[in-house]
């Protein structure tokens, strides 16, 4: 008989054990870290504290009542820890971030999701929201456990309206460190970020065997739901990385950005890049001839501080750039037209991508600032049958709604529609700047001419007049649509103090339950 002492040393040991020293062999082999090992990489030294380490599965079907087949803390890892990073916050809250977690260990189970295991994930899910703190799961996981059925099914449901409740109250991220499939895909999914680890995870609604009996069509598991394929062709994922270890200390470094709930500002950490820094390469950064492309990441790159960019999604829809920076030590979101990638012009899945990242911003009081050269929306009937008026309408409509302090800066053209769309005054910009080499208009001028002078002699002359009219910041700076022209070296340093002015903005939208964003 042991004694209650020996007993619960005895359960934690097997809680840190998991699925047995053979499993975790096999994590091993396949470039996986286990559940706490990840924790350990991911959570400050010494700063985890751990929930329901006792508890364990119900099931008394197939066999699972059995003592081999009971694991302490079953098939997840739960609990509070810090992520610290090398910042030394200035403001308040953040000295330390606090932060709830789920590690799923594949060892158990395959990480498979029982009611019980759901139960810890939830546990830590209301706890975050109670007291303002992001929620970070690690997914590794065969998916609903077999064994339990519909327990398992309603496990995921419960996890499933916490995320919904959360989105937008505090951050939630997920990272996919294994497989993730069928139901269970519908987490990630409703969280703010998802990132991806390279060849050990995979993310779809159904594996390639059932692909193949219901389209015949033959798919490996990778190409279906690795990481390249999310990150590139379906975004539905925002990053990838290179293993578990590259993953995890870029999930400590990203989680730096933001704040800890929607009660909290941005975080502001000490900066050593001088505000009022020129940026002397930026007066040349525009090509003469207005079809040139040129590099938006440039661009962005001499503005922030430390040339240090967290970007989102940087292989799907490349003709948007967004991502996080600091300025003056200050969380901000960017917003790019990229002129390097299809003309910078606006389409389906760059209008949804930026709609996203604005929206995430708006939600969690992080100033938004965007760079604009954009000659369009891409035309074409690929477009309009995929609904570009309805997803076009999404990016606008993001702009629109966010009360966040909102800089824009015209770096060349503003044409059409979408020079409304990339955060314009009308659309409550705070502080709109061109570039002298901005050009505000309807559309370039070969098309303008083509249009209004059709079938006319001259058309050269007209060319001419339209580009002296047009092809310049005025008409837009004397109607007061943009507040200054500014000489492009002092961009950083007008955005550094705009931010300072505007930390104290207060804007607020009509009430409503909620609102009919187009989807
Ligand atoms: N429920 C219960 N146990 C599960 C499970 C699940 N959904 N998924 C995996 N497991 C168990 C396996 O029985 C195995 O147990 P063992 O270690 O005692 O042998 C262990 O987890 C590891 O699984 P294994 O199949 O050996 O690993 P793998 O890397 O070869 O394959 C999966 C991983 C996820 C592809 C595979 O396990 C699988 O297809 N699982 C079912 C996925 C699914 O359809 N889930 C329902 C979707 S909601």
């Amino acid at each position: 008989h042991l004694s209650v002492q020996e007993r619960i040393e005895q359960k934690r040991k097997a809680a840190l054990t998991g699925g047995g020293q053979l499993r975790i062999a096999a994590q091993h082999k396949r470039g996986k870290l286990t559940a706490r090992e990840r924790l350990e990489l991911l959570l400050d030294p010494d700063s985890f504290v751990e929930y329901d380490m006792f508890v364990e599965h119900r099931c008394s079907d197939f066999g699972m009542e059995a003592d081999h087949n009971k694991y302490p803390g079953d098939s997840v890892v739960t609990g509070q820890g810090r992520i610290n990073g090398r910042l030394v916050y200035v403001f308040s809250q953040a000295f330390t971030s606090e932060m709830l977690f789920c590690s799923q260990d594949f060892t158990v189970f395959g990480g498979s999701l029982s009611g019980a295991h759901a139960q810890k994930i939830c546990k830590i899910m209301d706890q975050a929201m109670m007291v303002g703190a992001p929620v970070i799961g690690l997914n590794d996981s065969g998916g609903a456990r077999i064994q339990e059925g519909v327990e398992s099914l309603a496990g995921y449901a419960d996890i499933f309206l916490r995320n919904v409740m959360a989105s937008g109250v505090v951050p939630q991220i997920s990272l996919i460190m294994g497989p993730c499939a069928g139901g269970a895909v519908y987490s990630p999914a409703l969280t703010d970020f998802t990132f991806m680890v390279k060849d050990t995870s995979y993310l779809f609604i159904t594996g390639p065997d059932v692909v193949k009996s219901v389209t015949n069509e033959d798919v490996t598991q990778e190409e279906l739901g690795g990481a390249k394929t999310h990150t590139t062709v379906s975004g539905v994922a925002h990053r990838a990385f290179e293993n578990d270890i590259d993953a995890l200390l870029n999930l400590r470094n990203f989680f730096n950005f933001l704040p800890l709930s929607n009660k909290d500002p941005a975080p502001v950490t000490e900066c050593h890049d001088p505000r009022d820094r020129l940026v002397p390469g930026l007066d040349t950064i525009v090509p003469f001839e207005s079809t040139k492309a040129y590099d938006m990441l440039d661009i962005v790159h001499g503005i922030v501080d430390e040339r240090e960019f967290f970007e989102i999604m940087p292989n799907y829809a490349k003709n948007i750039v967004v991502g996080f920076a600091r300025m003056n030590g200050r969380t901000v979101g960017i917003v790019g037209n990229q002129p390097k990638v299809a003309s910078g012009c606006l389409d389906i899945n760059s209008s949804v991508k930026g709609a996203r990242f604005v929206r995430f911003c708006d939600a969690f009081n992080i100033p938004i600032i965007t760079f604009v050269d954009v000659p369009g929306f891409l035309p074409g009937t690929a477009q309009e049958y995929g609904g570009i008026i309805r997803h076009g309408a999404k990016l606008l409509y993001a702009f629109a709604e966010a009360t966040v302090p909102k800089i824009t800066v015209i770096t060349r053209k503003a044409y059409g529609g979408a020079y409304d769309v990339m955060s314009s005054k009308h659309l409550r910009g705070d502080v709109n700047y061109a570039w002298p080499s901005a050009e505000v208009a309807v559309m370039g001028a070969k098309g303008a001419v083509q249009i209004i002078f059709r079938g006319k002699e001259n058309q050269a002359e007209a060319e001419a007049e339209y580009v002296e009219k047009f092809a310049n910041p005025f008409p837009a700076a004397v109607r007061g649509f943009v507040d200054d022209i500014i000489q492009p070296s002092t961009t950083r340093k007008r955005i550094c103090r705009d931010l300072e002015v505007l930390a104290s903005k207060k804007q607020t939208n009509p009430w409503k339950k909620h609102a009919n964003i187009p989807l």
